[in-house]
């Protein structure tokens, strides 16, 4: 084993990839290499999203059993790096695998699951993983709309947290997923509190959730 890779970790700080995540890299399941694979491709549901941290875009397209409410494909492309690839490969294997997952439980899909599956990624590359499940989140809602299922519409709010900057818990998360781990780091990248002293016991909370949430540890 590679030294600072530890595969029981999530996030781990090295720079090292698991076997998983090279195996995904290199043989990516269920990816459209084509333009034109992809147009033909008649889907029940779209998601795009694109990273505000590298400016790299994920599409994901799923077709869905209307009898059994669970995905029966998932496809993508994407710009986005080796991490992406790999993590968004995993999650369409997580989606379709034994039957397909029932459309509620894709939803709750976490980066940390993909990554568990994966044997972890480096910590700098987590935020790379957000795009899969972002995107997914995305096509099921789409698939919602389009079949009028509107009460199963599914999405995070966005809060202010600095009012003075209007700063939100989504830039605070985007900025976790960067690798800051303090209010003093966050500060710094976004200059939350300056202003807004009140917001920054709500922000250190924000910190540790988002710590917790995505790389399971504050
Ligand atoms: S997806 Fe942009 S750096 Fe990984």
């Amino acid at each position: 084993m590679k030294q600072g890779f530890k595969p029981d970790v999530i996030g781990n700080e090295g720079w090292f990839y698991s076997e998983k995540v090279k195996d995904h890299f290199f043989n990516p399941r269920n990816i459209f290499k084509s333009k034109a694979e992809a147009k033909k491709y008649k889907a029940d549901g779209i998601g795009t999203i694109g990273s505000p941290i590298c400016g790299d875009v994920m599409k994901l397209w799923i077709k869905v059993d209307k009898k059994t409410d669970r995905i029966k494909e998932c496809k993508f492309q994407t710009f986005g790096c080796a991490s992406a690839i790999a993590s968004t490969s995993m999650l369409t294997v997580m989606a379709t695998e034994k039957g397909g997952m029932k459309l509620d439980k894709a939803l709750k899909l976490t980066p940390k699951d993909i990554m568990e599956r994966l044997g972890g990624l480096p910590e700098r590359k987590v935020h790379c993983s957000v795009l899969g499940d972002k995107a997914l989140r995305e096509a099921i809602n789409d698939y919602f709309r389009k079949t009028r299922q509107f009460e199963r519409i599914s999405g995070e709010g966005t809060k202010i947290i600095d009012k003075a900057l209007k700063i939100t818990n989504k830039d605070i998360e985007e900025a976790v997923l960067e690798g800051a781990k303090t209010f003093e780091e966050i500060q710094k990248m976004t200059k939350i509190g300056i202003q807004d002293k009140n917001c920054i016991p709500e922000t250190k909370r924000l910190i540790k959730y988002y710590r917790e949430k995505h790389f399971g540890k504050n």
